[in-house]
């Protein structure tokens, strides 16, 4: 009896558009379980990319809502092929938008298009809610270009919406796609293309699996990151393509800890670091796996920026293969393959530490050397380096002889490269590591380890081998 009424009721649903063909019909029959649908369209959405769209959407993914408590079962939200413009869409508990391979949702680009608390500003917006996706092979587009005010190889200057006060400084403009406060989350098969400033943003939430998606934002463009994983615990993260200017993968702590993070199987470039923890550290980072990554001419390979006193442990870097090189310095990074650093901010801020980190099976060709640095207050404790293949070459024309503790800290200082640059830790080991120098001369670095023994203990080394190569 419930199975008949569910059925009808399914039928009902689809059958009161003209857009859903008895070809559907027969897919509803044959497929089970399937989910409840639908489409845009029977609300009117035009998806002609000049009118907003806005209103249907939200009367689509409402009418799902109703299907959802009604009926226990998820609903898709559909988007034919088309390009929907729009302003904020809030995502509900139970709703997936299914967006078609040939359809785009696109983000408007004026403030208006935008909640007034600056916290909302996203194109898409779930809040508190659960069992909710993203698929269908489409696309979300937030048209960051437009938000370009000049563009400039070296870094993008964009607009900034502080002129009503709902937002302050440089970095006001909407993110693309954000969850908050939300759990069982499914993000799979879809294109998020450039965003304006962040790009997939999760906020207090948990069990979020986001697999299958290209991330795509401008080269030249800052704040444009991948995905930030931001106080949310047990994030999987598969099979992604990210390609941005500002970091790709990158787990904050704001007002809560991030536990339990595995990102693998992904394809990485950016202008900025390619795996960031931080530099919002607040609270602890722990039970993180990053493994089969590709990261390609990044400005920072794997990277973490502690800086707000929270602590860091158990965290593994496996099959990774990393090339870094440098960019203009207004970005963050030093084209160092692996960065690991915690530092009070400023004055008012303490340092975390961070315990526990293994990195196995990495192959790097970078223009810098490894940077590890602890600080008096945090201390890297229990690194392990296994299994390395390193090497040292330039490539490019920008100036070295720096190493990089922004932000805060002492910022920039001059230094002389090294291939470990060492400060303020407890507890190193070193196992199969072959570290291969370029015969160049005028690359002055010439220091396989740059440590000083007050401040780093307990080094082993188990075939560790530094030596030069020839083209
Ligand atoms: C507003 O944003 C512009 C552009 O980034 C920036 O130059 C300006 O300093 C910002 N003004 C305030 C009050 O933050
Ligand atoms: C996590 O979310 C998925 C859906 O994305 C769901 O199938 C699974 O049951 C959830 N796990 C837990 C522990 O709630
Ligand atoms: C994540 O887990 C930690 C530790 O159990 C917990 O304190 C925190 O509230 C959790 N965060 C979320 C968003 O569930
Ligand atoms: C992290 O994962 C472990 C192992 O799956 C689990 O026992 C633990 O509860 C998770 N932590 C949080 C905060 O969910
Ligand atoms: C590693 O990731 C790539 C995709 O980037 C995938 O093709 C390959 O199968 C993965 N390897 C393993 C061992 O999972
Ligand atoms: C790294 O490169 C090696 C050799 O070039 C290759 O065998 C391996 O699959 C690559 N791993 C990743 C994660 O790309
Ligand atoms: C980090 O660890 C230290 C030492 O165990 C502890 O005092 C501090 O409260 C921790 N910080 C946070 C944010 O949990
Ligand atoms: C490093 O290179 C050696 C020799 O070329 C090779 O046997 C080994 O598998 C490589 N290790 C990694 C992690 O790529
Ligand atoms: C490291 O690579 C070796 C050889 O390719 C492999 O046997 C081992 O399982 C890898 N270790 C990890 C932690 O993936
Ligand atoms: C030295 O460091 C290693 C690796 O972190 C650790 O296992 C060992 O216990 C340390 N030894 C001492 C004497 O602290």
């Amino acid at each position: 009896m419930f199975q008949v009424q569910l059925l009808l009721s399914l039928l009902t649903l689809s059958f009161t558009t003209q857009s859903y063909s008895s070809t559907s019909l027969l897919s509803i029959l044959q497929s089970k379980p399937n989910p409840l649908s639908i489409p845009v369209t029977k609300f009117g959405a035009a998806g002609d990319g000049i009118h907003y769209d806005t209103v249907p959407i939200q009367k689509a993914i409402n009418a799902c809502s109703v299907a959802v408590s009604k009926h226990r079962r998820q609903c898709h939200v559909i988007f034919p092929p088309g390009n929907y413009l729009t302003a904020t869409i809030f995502l509900k508990s139970g709703v997936v938008l299914d967006i078609h391979k040939k359809a785009t949702i696109l983000g408007g680009t004026k403030l208006e298009d935008y909640p007034k608390e600056q916290s909302k500003w996203y194109v898409v917006l779930a809040e508190d809610a659960a069992d909710v996706g993203i698929t269908g092979g489409g696309e979300i587009n937030g048209q960051g270009l437009k938000f370009v005010q000049r563009f400039d190889k070296k870094k993008n200057v964009m607009v900034s919406w502080n002129h009503t006060r709902a937002c302050l400084g440089d970095e006001c403009r909407p993110r693309l796609v954000g969850f908050i406060g939300c759990r069982n989350i499914e993000i799979s098969d879809v294109r998020l293309i450039e965003p304006a400033y962040w790009c997939l943003h999760l906020v207090r939430s948990d069990n979020t699996s986001i697999s299958d998606v290209t991330i795509y934002g401008d080269f030249n463009s800052p704040n444009n990151d991948g995905i930030d994983i931001e106080d949310s615990n047990n994030t999987v993260i598969t099979r992604c393509n990210i390609n941005t200017g500002d970091d790709a993968i990158c787990p904050k702590s704001s007002t809560g800890p991030v536990h339990n993070l595995t990102a693998t199987n992904c394809w990485i470039r950016t202008k900025s670091s390619a795996i960031k923890l931080g530099s919002a550290s607040f609270y602890t980072f722990k039970n993180f796996l990053f493994d089969n990554i590709t990261i390609f001419e990044s400005h920072r390979g794997l990277a973490l920026q502690i800086r707000d006193g929270g602590n860091v442990s158990d965290i593994t870097f496996s099959n990774i293969n990393i090339s870094t090189r440098y960019y203009h310095p207004s970005w963050w990074g030093r084209a160092e393959p692996i960065y690991v650093t915690t530092c009070p901010r400023d004055a008012t801020s303490k340092a975390g530490s961070i315990s526990n980190l293994l990195f196995v099976n990495i192959t790097s060709t970078s223009e810098n050397g490894i940077f590890l640095s602890g600080s008096g207050g945090g201390v890297l404790s229990n690194l392990k380096f296994i299994n390395m293949n390193l090497t040292y070459k330039r490539w490019t024309k920008y100036p070295d002889g720096w190493v990089d503790y922004r932000p805060g800290c002492q910022e920039l200082v001059k230094h002389q490269t090294a291939g470990f640059m060492m400060e303020h830790i407890d507890g190193l080991v070193f196992e199969n590591v072959v570290m291969k120098w370029s015969n160049d001369e005028s690359m002055r670095w010439n220091n396989p380890l740059d440590f000083r023994p007050s401040t780093v203990n307990n080094i082993s080394m188990l075939n560790f081998y530094s030596r030069s190569y020839q083209q």
